[in-house]
Formats: structure tokens, sequence, C-alpha cells
């Protein structure tokens, strides 16, 4: 462990995790005490011990604004965006930086997103529409068909609710809560013609059923988004699908 002095203002200790795969047997810890003026971000914060003290700490940023989903990390144990925490929004003086769990780390809190972007894609992301029904200009959606999908079009793929989820700790297949928010998204759209029968593809062990409903990936969320309340909605849906296509399967088997 290292101890480095900044400047000024509030002054705050940040326990940074430092792991290079590369040439570390071992994660470790380095600490930097710095003074930053009310309205700091951590990202902020961040950006000036790389300058000033330690520029091989490694960490992902771009927007600065929220918007981008690169920045997200736990601080202080809870998974934030980095850009949109302010140091004085933490209790203490005392700021805990580590990478976000259930992914492997490429150097300190840069993470190896892979799983994340594996899951995504299982869902196929991406509006299903039949050739025969597809309009000769644009699509049109009611102001209702639109606010429907409001509340999940904001996802900026962070990862902040996958690093949260603990299922995610012991079953690493999990599509985890931004895909299945994702999939709901697409499902709920008035112009996508997959139907519930897609729903068969996540029917697994590693796919809805996976969720223990313990809603952490709610309070992870950056936008907002309830992926609990997705999966529970999928779950529901597929069951009556499941329960209809039964039924219609034991008429046929009746004819
Ligand atoms: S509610 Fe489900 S998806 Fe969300 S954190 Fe808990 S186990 Fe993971
Ligand atoms: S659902 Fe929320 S926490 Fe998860 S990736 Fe999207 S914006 Fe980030
Ligand atoms: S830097 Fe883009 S979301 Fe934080």
């Amino acid at each position: 462990m290292s101890q480095k002095n900044g400047n000024t203002d509030n002054q705050y200790t940040f326990k940074i995790f430092r792991f290079n795969p590369d040439v570390d047997r071992e994660p470790y810890y380095d600490t930097f005490i710095s003074g930053f003026p009310r309205g700091t971000t951590v990202l902020e914060a961040l950006l000036h011990i790389q300058e000033t003290m330690d520029d091989s700490i490694a960490f992902r940023f771009s927007c600065r604004s929220a918007v981008c989903g690169s920045c997200g990390m736990l601080v202080n144990g809870a998974p934030v965006l980095a850009c949109r925490t302010q140091l004085m929004a933490l209790t203490g003086d005392q700021v805990l930086i580590e990478p976000l769990p259930n992914m492997d780390i490429i150097k300190d809190m840069v993470v190896d997103m892979k799983p994340f972007w594996d899951a995504y894609l299982r869902v196929e992301p991406w509006l299903h529409v039949n050739e025969e029904d597809t309009p000769e200009k644009e699509y049109l959606q009611s102001p209702d068909e639109v606010r429907k999908l409001d509340p999940y079009i904001n996802c900026i793929l962070c990862a902040c609710c996958y690093g949260s989820c603990p299922v995610l700790g012991f079953e690493e297949n999990y599509l985890g809560p931004a895909a299945i928010a994702k999939l709901f998204r697409f499902m709920s759209d008035s112009r996508d013609r997959r139907g519930a029968k897609f729903l068969e593809k996540v029917n697994s062990p590693q796919g809805l059923w996976a969720c223990h409903t313990i809603f952490r990936c709610i309070d992870a969320c950056p936008k907002d988004i309830r992926p609990t309340d997705t999966i529970e909605a999928l779950r529901r849906k597929l069951v009556v699908y499941r329960f209809k296509k039964f039924f219609h399967l034991l008429k046929q088997d009746q004819k």
C-alpha cells in the first residue's frame, strides 16, 4: 500500500483497487489523500489523481455526463456511475473505489465486459419484423405505445445492475438483469413481431428462472430502470404462453 499527498479543499482519503493481472500476483489497494471543492464527482477526483499523483491508474470514461455508460464502478461498495456521483454525497471522507464485480479484471477498474455483451446479444436486442407487414414508409406508433417503452429505453448499458446481481456471482451464464430488461423493452414494442414464442430461448435455469428476486439491480440502476419487474413480467408471459400452448396441443390431440 502506498500513500501519496495532494492538495486543498475538503480532504478525502481514496482507497483505490489496483490489479494488473500481467504483473501482479494479487490485487492490492493504493491510498491517495487529496482535497476537492463541493460538486466534484468521483470521476473528476480519479482524473485528478491520475493526472497529478499516479498516471498508471486505469478506469473507463467518456461522456462525463451519465450518457455513455462507461464509468460504472463500485464506490464505497455501491455500483454507481463515477461521473454522476459527487464526493459530497458520500458518507464521510473515505472513498473506496473498486471495479464492478461479476466480470474479470483487465486492469484496476477496467473489467472485461464480454460476458455482459454476450448475454445482451443472446436476447437479440433489435426489432423483429415481418417482411409482409413492413410499411412502405415509417412505422407509426401511438403516444401510448411509445409511453409503454419510455421507462426502458433509457438504459445506457453501464452494467451497474450486472455488477450488483448476486446470482451472477455463482451462475456466470445467467443472462443478467440488463439483457432481460432489454428483451422486455423489445417485446413490449408494438413494432416487434417475435411473439411470446421467443421466450422459449430464455426459458432455462440460466435465463428467466435464475433471478432470485433480490432487487439489487433496481437499486443499482442509475437510470431508474427496474429490471426485476421486467423479469417477473416476462416470467408471467412465458407461463401464460406455455399454458396456452399446452392447452392448444391437448385440443389437437383430442381431435
Ligand atoms: S432481482 Fe434478479 S436480476 Fe436483479 S439483482 Fe436480484 S437476482 Fe439479480
Ligand atoms: S438497466 Fe440500468 S444499470 Fe442496467 S445496464 Fe441499463 S442503465 Fe445500467
Ligand atoms: S463517463 Fe459516460 S456515463 Fe460516466
